[in-house]
């Protein structure tokens, strides 16, 4: 009986291992261990055993019982187990995942504005190297080796004759090296300085304005610019010239406008001048033409460059340069 016993188990266990469906199981646990099954009618000739066998063998019986009942719950469990997986994999009521929308950086955004009221003026946008040679970036625009001039923007130099460009100002030689005039460009980009705090991060982006051609005269810089102002800002943005000094421009004039904060009472982000600077400008220095080969007799023209982080801050309301840069998700999905 001992054998009948494990060569049961054995063939339970058999059967068992080629069991894919539920009802199967179930009908495969009727025939071993049901009611009527097979260890139930083996279990019956238990009595016809002689006394001192019964408690072995009654032992065995308990034990293949047990074991085989963990064996069915295991299978039971599997079948289970991948059920539910495949039900998940196809279940087409479930929502689909959402796509994060991106959208442009708020500098990005800014710059296109800028580049979009000047192209309407009829200026054409243009871009250059952002590693510059010295020549480009001071020399040429009137600003030689030991000019004092060259102390006010600090720079990140690569060599002696190549630097990270302190501002997008070279491109005005570039340009006028390349092609006669009449010349009427702006010049987007990334420019580098060593400096940062609240105000200063040490890459910002700048637009450069140029435009020359015969007769060009103060009267056509403050057209454009007041223009350029009033599109950016409001149309009644209110905005002054006023006089300043840059080695390649000849009268040289900032341009403030008054204060989108305060509007003109006078704040902490105006330091209580009712004023914002926002751009240089001026003509073009004759010193400057001679560097290209123009005719500073025969063509004159005008210049200005502005900080796009600037510009984005006021429109925006903010008040420290360096959340642009961060990449904080937070805060970009504002704009
Ligand atoms: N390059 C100047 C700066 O970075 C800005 C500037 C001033 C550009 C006057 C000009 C200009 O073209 O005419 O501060």
């Amino acid at each position: 009986m001992k054998d009948q016993l494990l060569e049961l188990k054995m063939k339970a266990l058999k059967e068992l291992e080629s069991v894919s469906e539920r009802s199967d199981l179930e009908k495969l646990r009727q025939q071993y261990l049901g009611r009527k099954g097979l260890l139930a009618l083996l279990l019956k000739k238990l009595t016809a055993l002689p006394k001192e066998e019964r408690p072995v063998i009654g032992k065995l019986a308990n034990q293949v019982k047990e074991e085989l009942h963990k064996q069915f719950q295991f299978v039971s469990d599997s079948l289970t187990a991948k059920a539910v997986e495949s039900e998940s994999a196809f279940d087409v009521t479930l929502p689909g995942r959402r796509i994060p929308l991106g959208h442009l950086h708020p500098i990005t955004k800014t710059t296109e504005e800028i580049c979009t009221i000047f192209s309407t003026l009829g200026f054409r946008v243009v871009e250059g190297p952002e590693v510059e040679l010295d020549y480009y970036n001071f020399e040429a625009l009137n600003m030689p080796k030991d000019h004092p001039a060259r102390d006010i923007q600090d720079t990140f130099y690569v060599s002696d004759t190549v630097v990270l460009r302190t501002h997008t100002s070279p491109m005005q030689i570039r340009i006028m090296e390349s092609q006669s005039p009449p010349v009427s460009i702006i010049a987007p980009g990334k420019v580098y300085r060593p400096d940062s705090d609240v105000s200063h991060t040490p890459m910002f982006h700048q637009v450069e304005g140029l435009l020359v051609d015969k007769g060009i005269t103060f009267g056509d810089l403050k057209g454009t610019l007041t223009t350029f102002i009033h599109q950016i800002f409001a149309h009644d943005t209110k905005l002054r010239f006023r006089t300043g000094f840059f080695p390649f421009t000849e009268p040289s004039a900032e341009v403030d406008i008054q204060c989108v904060i305060c509007k003109g009472a006078g704040c902490r982000t105006c330091s209580y001048t009712g004023w914002i600077e926002i751009l240089g400008s001026g003509m073009v220095d004759p010193e400057v033409f001679k560097a290209v080969g123009y005719d500073p007799e025969n063509v004159s023209g005008f210049a200005f460059g502005m900080g796009v982080e600037r510009i984005a801050m006021l429109k925006s309301g903010l008040d420290d340069i360096r959340l642009f840069f961060e990449n904080d998700i937070r805060f970009l999905q504002q704009f």
